[in-house]
């Protein structure tokens, strides 16, 4: 998709959207565009209001055009206009030509880069249709087309306006192809396809890729993650990324992110009733998060040193699966007593962070998981929860949240809670046994393989990374953690 700045409003308007906020000087903006387009004022008063997500279609005789006010409500943020550009892209579908015009000068926005990079953003995720095994021709939208062109009409700086609309097309080209990840089924994305994604997107971007296959995991000894693995038709991958910013000179800040890639989660022996059970396929939306923030760090060129590591398997039932009551080893080498078999994420996470620990130093380490049920019975589907001793992190990262329309919101890990995974029988237990404070529980069992990492945060991302929408029928991919992190990333700084 191409992206042209104008300063002066189009000639030729075919294809044209106004944003606009729901503030004082609203009236004086309708009044003009009443004028510019030949329509009368007053009825245009009536039916539009500038509610958030609402649009107005109008048409203009004088240009032969198709004009849409797009309502952002009052005091728009970065997360309203991205929705409201994600709405308006998705319900006009086919309605909106492969040439948009999207006109700043005309709505009563402060036009910062902030909002062209929100707007771009949502326009291009509007686009996003997870029919990808349909087999009929299937409408597309005009901005998967070749030809695709967004035009940007505003005043200010061309090139921070450019820069802006490039990185919300950059960052949502990475969410789109990380949620056709995460809204695969368990036969399609599975371990092997995922580390296939992380080895082209290297390649493509200019990351490493390293990947484990079973003959190296067993050899490295991630053995918590060869156990998850027991019952799989498919082999596990163990995925290392690495991303170095070519700037000399200064030491860059390094962040270690560790995703839980469970490509389907039946529970195991202890296994799941089956009503909900087909969502599970969204058990790597962890590891997505992961995926889509070293590629868009890659490409946006962040002055750090990133890692990410992303442990991959189903979790499936076999002879061979492991069994509640089992005890197994893991790369850490302390032994985990085998509660219940549906917690597997904490299990190769387990491995994850160890690995991490020990083989990069990184000044934060970060992971992300579709951990618990519990998490989402504590938050819903409006935030992700978020652990850790660091009060700073803590800070830093429900900061980037609600910057960027993803949000956090903490939860303790005080020690009263280690009881729940203390074990007769072995060094520790993956489930207390007992349906109450899960989230806290398996963030404590987590933290025994973190090496006491000082700067370590867990986000569990159960309830946001796979919601209704309204972009889909079913509950479907939100790309959830790829501009929360980067937002994360960008903004880092190390302790000195
Ligand atoms: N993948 C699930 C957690 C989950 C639940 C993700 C709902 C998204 C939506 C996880 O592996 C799991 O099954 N957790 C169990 C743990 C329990 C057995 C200790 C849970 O939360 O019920
Ligand atoms: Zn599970
Ligand atoms: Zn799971």
């Amino acid at each position: 998709m191409k992206l042209h700045i104008y300063s002066a409003f189009p000639k030729n308007p075919i294809n044209l959207i106004i944003p606009l906020a729901k503030n004082d000087g609203l009236s004086e903006n309708l009044a003009a565009i009443a004028e510019r387009f030949h329509i009368p004022k007053t009825l245009l008063e009536d039916d539009f209001s500038a509610k958030a997500k609402t649009i107005q279609s109008i048409y203009s005789c004088k240009y032969n055009a198709k004009i849409f006010l797009l309502g952002l409500g009052k005091e728009p943020t970065f997360s309203t206009i991205l929705q409201a550009f994600r709405k308006l892209s998705h319900q006009l579908g086919e309605r909106l030509s492969a040439n948009i015009g999207i006109d700043f000068l005309g709505s009563n926005l402060e036009s910062s880069p902030n909002e062209v990079e929100a707007a771009i953003n949502g326009l291009l995720l509007g686009s996003y249709d997870n029919g990808f095994y349909k087999t009929a021709d299937t409408s597309s939208h005009p901005l998967t087309k070749e030809t695709a062109c967004v035009d940007i009409f505003i005043a200010g700086n061309a090139s921070n306006i450019l820069m802006a609309a490039k990185r919300g097309q950059a960052a949502a080209e990475t969410q789109m192809s990380i949620m056709n990840l995460v809204d695969a089924p368990g036969n399609k994305a599975t371990p092997e396809v995922l580390a296939n994604w992380a080895v082209n997107s290297g390649k493509k971007y200019g990351y490493t890729v390293k990947v484990l296959d079973k003959a190296a995991i067993e050899e490295a000894g991630l053995h918590a993650l060869l156990a998850v693995n027991r019952g799989s038709e498919y082999p596990p991958t163990f995925i290392i990324m690495e991303y170095k910013s070519a700037k000399e000179g200064e030491k860059r800040p390094s962040i270690g992110l560790v995703g839980k890639g469970v490509t389907f989660d039946t529970g195991g022996l202890s296994i799941k009733s089956s009503n909900n059970m087909h969502f599970m396929k969204s058990d790597m939306g962890g590891a997505a998060a992961v995926f889509g923030a070293m590629e868009l760090t890659a490409k946006l060129q962040l002055p750090v040193h990133l890692v990410g590591i992303v442990p991959s398997t189903d979790n499936c039932v076999d002879g061979t699966s492991i069994k509640p009551g089992d005890v197994i080893n893991s790369f850490s080498g302390k032994t985990i007593e085998v509660i219940d078999t549906d917690a597997e994420g904490r299990l190769i996470l387990a491995d994850g962070l160890n690995y991490m620990s020990r083989h990069f130093d990184t000044d934060v380490m970060l992971d992300l998981a579709t951990l618990t049920g519990s998490c989402v019975r504590t938050f819903g589907y409006q935030a992700g929860g978020l652990m850790t001793n660091d009060d700073k992190l803590s800070t830093d990262l429900i900061a980037s949240g609600e910057q960027t329309g993803e949000r956090l919101w903490r939860l303790p890990l005080w020690d009263e809670y280690k009881k729940d995974i203390e074990s007769d029988v072995a060094d520790v237990r993956n489930f207390s046994g007992r349906p109450v404070g899960g989230a806290i529980s398996a963030a404590k069992f987590l933290e025994v393989f973190t090496e006491d990492h000082a700067h370590w945060a867990h986000l569990d991302i159960a309830g946001v990374a796979f919601g209704s929408n309204g972009f889909s029928k079913m509950r479907s991919a939100t790309g959830y953690g790829v501009r929360l992190l980067s937002h994360f990333i960008e903004h880092f700084r190390a302790d000195e």
